[in-house]
């Protein structure tokens, strides 16, 4: 993380307009260095996210052996050595700032012929793994945690039974860790969600070649499998175009439009809870790359209104609510978002974080324990803690457009670790975003 600037300040006044592109897919380029690792023969992968949660990942399938070639930052070549043909890695492997690298990475080790060691950084070693160790457990693998926390320890040479497993939490991480793990157990392994999530690791599967049966909240798959390596087509990521669909909504001169964003509808409740609060976005150019909707987005500025967030709508905006919270803050009236308890267990405590940050510019924000509430009005300048989260950061950038002095954003060289090039982007949609050491 050395060279790369430490704040941001954001000017008030900026207006965005235009057309920007953002980087790939963060969860879907993890999965795609994972299963073309596992997968037998090459797997080439387009518009690959060069950021530090994907190198990470990179990083931890090479430790373990497997050859990638890289001709360009977002293209890759990956040399899949199959199911069976990962080494063990010299080393504990070091997945930084990432939950999606350590967790996924977990259900494919305990498929392993050899023991791992899984650490990350402040962070990560605070965040809770029991929530895959269980159902890991449940099909035989040996998975030890300090309490409940990394480092992960995980014993290798066992066999693994697939299982029906019904999740309390709602997580595309805990629900893909388990599905991995279940192509190296024998029989159904089966997966039911209280709500659903995302599910690229599900269409990803199916473009390997691996059988994927899904019922309503049920998904399943038989193991052992094997994967055939394949060409996949990262689409822009949905959680980065957030923020410049906020800022295209609340800090608009004109349409601003981002163009091939993944709009796989597991990701994009952030687009209905807008569209309640009064916000005009529309897909256009609606495509498909290798099984992921992808669309062209318009956003139009105009007027929000506070709204009670439906709580279904939680899972499929999981990522997107610091900068939802961003947007409450400039909406006539209330916003209240119930059901989110999730969001205190993400790289930091976004409830805690954001509702500090926003005090600090003299919204009235609540923190509450599943959420919070949001007093639209006036906003302020002065200085933000982003405590190393880099959707805080990102968050706090796009609302210091509509403050009324600038906005010192503190901690924030974590944005490289899911949008790389963030300030330049932001910069050239119109934002007035300086960068400081
Ligand atoms: C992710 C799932 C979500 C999300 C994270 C990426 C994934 O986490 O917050 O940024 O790639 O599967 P949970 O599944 O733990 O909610």
């Amino acid at each position: 993380m050395t060279g790369r600037s430490t704040s941001f300040v954001a000017g008030p006044g900026g207006r965005v307009s235009g057309e920007i592109r953002v980087p790939g897919d963060k969860s879907i380029s993890h999965r795609a260095v994972m299963l073309g690792a596992i997968a037998e023969g090459v797997t080439e992968v387009h518009g690959f996210l060069d950021a530090d949660d994907c190198l990470a990942t990179l990083a931890a399938i090479e430790a373990m052996g497997v050859r990638v070639e890289r001709p360009a930052a977002d293209r890759l070549i990956i040399h899949g050595v199959g199911p069976r043909g990962l080494k063990a890695p010299g080393t504990a492997l070091n997945l930084g700032n990432s939950g999606t690298g350590m967790r996924l990475l977990a259900g494919i080790l305990c498929g392993q012929e050899f023991d791992s060691v899984l650490v990350g950084d402040q962070s990560l070693m605070r965040r809770p793994m029991d929530r895959v160790g269980a159902p890991l457990r449940r099909m035989g693998a040996r998975f030890r945690t300090q309490h409940g926390r990394p480092p992960i320890e995980i014993t290798g040479r066992r066999t693994l039974q697939g299982v029906a497993n019904e999740l309390d939490v709602p997580s595309a991480q805990v629900k893909s860790a388990i599905l991995l793990a279940g192509l190296y157990a024998s029989g159904r392994t089966l997966v039911i969600e209280p709500t659903p999530t995302r599910d690229h690791t599900e269409r990803m599967l199916a473009a390997f070649g691996v059988p994927v049966e899904r019922d309503g909240a049920e998904v399943s798959i038989r193991g052992p499998a094997v994967l055939r390596g394949c060409r996949i087509d990262v689409p822009g990521d949905f959680s980065s175009a957030a923020f410049f669909i906020v800022a295209g909504v609340i800090a608009g001169a004109a349409p601003l439009a981002i163009r091939g964003v993944g709009v796989n509808p597991t990701r994009t409740g952030l687009l209905e809870i807008l569209r309640l609060m009064g916000a005009d976005i529309r897909l256009l150019e609606q495509r498909n790359f290798g099984g992921e909707p992808v669309a062209d987005l318009e956003v139009r500025p105009g007027r929000l209104r506070g709204i009670a967030v439906p709580r279904e709508l939680v899972a499929s905006a999981i990522d997107e609510f610091p900068v939802l919270f961003a947007a409450a803050a400039v909406a006539e009236g209330e916003t209240v978002v119930t059901g989110a308890a999730e969001l205190r267990v993400k790289e930091s405590d976004r409830i805690a974080v954001m509702a500090d940050g926003l005090k600090q510019l003299g919204v009235d924000a609540e923190a509450r324990e599943d959420g919070i509430r949001v007093r639209g009005g006036s906003v302020g300048g002065g200085i933000v803690e982003s405590r190393g989260d880099h959707r805080v950061a990102m968050s706090f950038a796009v609302l210091a457009a509509r403050a009324g002095e600038p906005v010192v954003i503190r901690d924030v060289r974590y944005v490289a670790t899911s949008f790389p090039g963030f300030a330049a982007t932001a910069r050239s949609a119109g934002l007035l975003l300086g960068e400081e050491d």
